[in-house]
């Protein structure tokens, strides 16, 4: 769908009060700030989404405080595009703000054909980053994450070549993500012995999915490695976009595999009951499920996805009312042990 390049010839400036829009958060125990929420472009950046669309939202974040925008290679559909698209904003949009901007991407999953194409060898990270700086345009990302573990690949290996990533100049940072609280803790001693320390870790934590509770959360305290939470909204559920159906341009009316229709089902009473508790605070679900992330002291940044500006908007406002109090945070409990007993800690 994307047909224009309009952006070569771009006027956008962005607004000069957006710094005081947003917090910032140190990530770990580095020197580095990252927006209280980020932007992810897993989806809606697309080579088949609308480029107007996409870069209405970019503006809209950096406008509002976002510095932090989140990829990976395998992004799309198809994959690449979306480092692509953003590549376009780059060069137009935000061409005077690279200094302004914290860049990430990844690498782990499938991405091209055979043996060197996902996965955590030395051979699949390098290439993949070579690939995704021409796709960017860019020198270098600011954070180069591997993506899953792979028990394959040595962790020495993989964790070296983050570190040979970083020393090249193609990233400042590294980080991983997906790997459980014990991969954490080897990959970060491996990363601290060859001076590249372990920058952040992107796991996925919502109110429905709290496995980094479980020894994640308090790995990363102990090495000083930020965290940032991606799909804070269980990927739209936990925001009012199913309370009265599954609207067909929803991420689960089809508009991607990875969220099933069945899943938004199960998980809808238990949205409908912390819609109260949202609207007690003055919040919408969405605003309540990233300040309920926001409120833990180990949470760098929240990773949010949108498909619109007016989602993001929403989303943004939850760091207004970060704070909860003792009731809140105890009904909120009460209603995760009642209704989801599996997902409390
Ligand atoms: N490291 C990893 O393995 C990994 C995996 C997944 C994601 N991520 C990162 O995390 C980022 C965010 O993930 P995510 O997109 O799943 O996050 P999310 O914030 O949980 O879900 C975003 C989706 O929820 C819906 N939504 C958002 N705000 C809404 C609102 N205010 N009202 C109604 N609906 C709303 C939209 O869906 P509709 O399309 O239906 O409008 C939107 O696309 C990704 O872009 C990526 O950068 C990383």
């Amino acid at each position: 769908m994307q047909t224009s390049n309009h952006l070569s010839n771009s006027t956008y400036s962005p607004l000069s009060k957006r710094y005081d829009l947003m917090p910032y958060r140190q990530c770990g125990k580095s020197g580095l700030k990252l927006p209280a929420v980020s932007l992810g472009l897993w989806h809606n950046f697309g080579g088949d989404d609308s480029l107007e669309n996409a870069v209405s939202i970019a503006r809209y974040a950096f406008d509002n405080g976002v510095t932090h925008f989140d990829l990976a290679n395998n992004y799309g559909p198809p994959p690449g595009s979306a480092e692509k698209t953003f590549g376009k904003i780059l060069s137009g949009d935000f061409r005077s703000h690279r200094d302004e901007l914290i860049i990430s991407t990844k690498a782990g999953y499938d991405m091209w054909e055979g043996p060197y194409g996902n996965l955590g060898s030395r051979k699949h990270l390098i290439a993949s980053i070579d690939q995704s700086l021409k796709r960017l345009g860019t020198d270098y990302v600011d954070i180069f994450y591997h993506h899953r573990p792979d028990p394959d690949t040595p962790l020495t290996e993989t964790m070296g070549a983050l570190d040979y990533i970083v020393r090249s100049g193609r990233a400042l940072y590294a980080g991983i993500s997906n790997y459980d609280a014990e991969e954490t803790e080897k990959a970060a001693a491996i990363l601290n012995e060859l001076g590249t320390p372990l920058l952040i870790h992107q796991a996925s934590y919502s109110m429905i999915d709290r496995w980094v509770e479980n020894g994640l959360s308090s790995v990363c305290e102990k090495r000083g490695t930020g965290l940032i939470a991606f799909s804070p909204l269980a990927q739209g559920i936990l925001s009012s976009r199913y309370l009265s159906g599954i609207p067909e341009n929803s991420r689960a009316g089809g508009k991607s595999p990875f969220l099933g229709k069945k899943k938004v089902e199960t998980w809808l009473p238990y949205v409908k009951a912390l819609e109260e508790i949202a609207n007690s605070r003055e919040q919408t679900i969405s605003q309540m499920a990233i300040s309920w992330l926001l409120a833990k002291s180990y949470v760098t940044s929240v990773l949010v996805g949108a498909s619109s500006t007016k989602q993001l908007k929403e989303n943004l406002s939850a760091t207004d009312t970060i704070e909860f109090s003792k009731e809140e945070l105890e009904k909120t409990e009460q209603l995760l042990l009642l209704l989801a007993p599996e997902t409390s800690k």
